[in-house]
């Protein structure tokens, strides 16, 4: 079943890097957030999980098993300019993993080739690059480097949450912006998530995580240890233009700025966690024990903000209080095989004015996170709604704010004081 051809507008955005032209280096880095339908396809049945699986070292930590699976590719791009002379790579910007990794021309994988060939790096053709070699000092921030020798390349191997897996080789390059970028040159890629549809267009993986290795780490030692993003409304005609910007002087603070701790899981040190205090559904506290949200000793549990993940998340028993809530206020037909995905379905056929109910979370520091309903509530079908909301199954595993939920509203993630504003309003008004 394909999904509406605005939300796939919406899950089809890329982000463009403008890079700088002037001769003076600028203090941030600013890409663009444009519309396009180049990647839209009609498979709703694949869901992108693309959130780093955490260390293996630890067996008791598992990441979340995702029931089913599916609503349609919901990933941002953003353009890297990489190489001498420069070559030109859509990536995946994904706050839930670190590795900026490309897909290499080395590879002998079959579907490398078949599409989107071109957006692939091509090593050989570039004059400044550079395998790092075991003994680096970064090839020691993977978590699975495999290292033959000391003067053999770093070799590693990077999964996600849902099970895939791309490996390949450390490398260097000089980036359009003149900064020497660490990434992974990948020759290997397996599993749904970098391989499926959702996929589809990209060259690879932005890590925009809060790891030693991460795009914006390592890009924040030159611009700023900060970076904001929006990701636009979808059902705002002609759609507004919005930007990921990495540095700056100012953040985003307004007048409606809100603000929370970015919390640390030394067990999963790239997510960004935010702690989720309690659920209000038009105006209604739910009685959720909040003993649902915390971080375990063992790091399991918890929230995270990630741009990679298309659904939001939530412990079951909160899921479960939020669905009955729901399912008590909604005076709609309710659909009950309307989708494999979703438990709380509505025929909306000849309703002229929806009126869903609201949906706040709120975050520790009572920052109150009021998203639109179009937020959670998403078209599957024609004449069909769907709350787009998922349970974690796993007792391990976190709870996520995906990217349809972050819809509409400006982030940023300051790692220097450690918090994370956002505001419905700054969406509008890009520096
Ligand atoms: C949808 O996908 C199926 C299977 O991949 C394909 O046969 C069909 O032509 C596609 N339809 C459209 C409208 O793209
Ligand atoms: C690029 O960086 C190098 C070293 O940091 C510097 O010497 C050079 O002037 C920079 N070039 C431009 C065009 O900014
Ligand atoms: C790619 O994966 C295959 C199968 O898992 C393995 O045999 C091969 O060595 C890998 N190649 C590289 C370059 O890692
Ligand atoms: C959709 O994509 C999934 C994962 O790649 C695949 O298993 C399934 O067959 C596809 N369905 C259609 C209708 O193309
Ligand atoms: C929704 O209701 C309309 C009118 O009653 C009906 O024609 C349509 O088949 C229903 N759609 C679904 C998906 O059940």
């Amino acid at each position: 079943m394909s999904l509406p051809t605005s939300l796939l507008l919406l899950l089809s955005l890329l982000l463009i890097l403008l890079s700088p032209t002037t001769s003076h280096s600028p203090n941030y880095l600013k890409l663009q957030l444009i519309h396009t339908n180049t990647l839209l396809h009609n498979n709703s049945t694949h869901f992108s999980l693309l959130h780093h699986h955490r260390h293996r070292n630890r067996p008791r930590i598992h990441t979340p098993i995702v029931s089913g699976a599916a609503t349609g590719s919901g990933q941002y791009f953003a353009s890297l300019t990489l190489g001498t002379p420069p070559q030109r790579l859509l990536l995946v910007a994904d706050t839930g993993s670190d590795l900026t990794w490309l897909r290499s021309s080395s590879s002998r994988q079959p579907h490398y080739h078949h599409r989107n060939h071109r957006a692939a790096f091509l090593l050989r053709r570039s004059r400044s690059f550079r395998a790092l070699h075991c003994l680096h000092t970064k090839c020691h921030l993977l978590p699975h480097q495999q290292c033959r020798g000391p003067h053999s390349s770093c070799q590693y191997t990077y999964s996600y949450a849902d099970g895939s897996v791309t490996s390949g080789i450390l490398s260097t390059d000089v980036t359009s912006f003149n900064t020497t970028l660490t990434f992974g040159c990948a020759f290997n890629l397996s599993g749904p998530s970098i391989t499926g549809p959702a996929f589809e267009g990209a060259a690879g993986v932005m890590g925009l995580g809060k790891g030693p290795l991460s795009f914006t780490e390592q890009l924040g030692k030159r611009f700023g240890n900060r970076f904001s993003y929006c990701l636009p409304d979808y059902t705002i005609s002609p759609p507004k233009i919005s930007y990921l910007v990495i540095g700056g002087r100012h953040g985003v603070v307004s007048r409606n700025t809100r603000s929370t701790p970015l919390l640390t899981n030394i067990f999963a040190t790239t997510f960004y966690y935010i702690e989720i205090l309690y659920v209000i559904i038009e105006n209604v506290k739910l009685p959720i024990n909040p003993s649902v949200w915390g971080i375990d000793d063992l790091g399991n549990g918890g929230t995270i903000i990630d741009s990679g993940t298309t659904l939001t998340f939530f412990p079951e028993p909160a899921y479960r209080q939020i669905v009955k809530e729901m399912a008590d206020r909604v005076k709609l037909p309710r659909l009950s095989k309307a989708s494999q995905v979703f438990d709380l379905c509505y025929n909306v056929s000849g309703v002229s004015k929806l009126n869903l109910p609201s949906l706040k979370l709120v975050f520790a520091g009572d920052s109150v996170f009021d998203p639109p309903p179009g937020n959670y509530f998403i078209d599957t079908a024609k004449d069909v709604k769907c709350l787009a909301l998922q349970a974690v199954t796993s007792p391990a595993g976190n709870a996520v704010i995906g990217n349809l939920m972050q819809q509409g509203f400006l982030f940023e993630f300051d790692n220097d004081r450690s918090r994370l504003l956002f505001s419905r309003s700054g969406c509008g008004n890009p520096r």
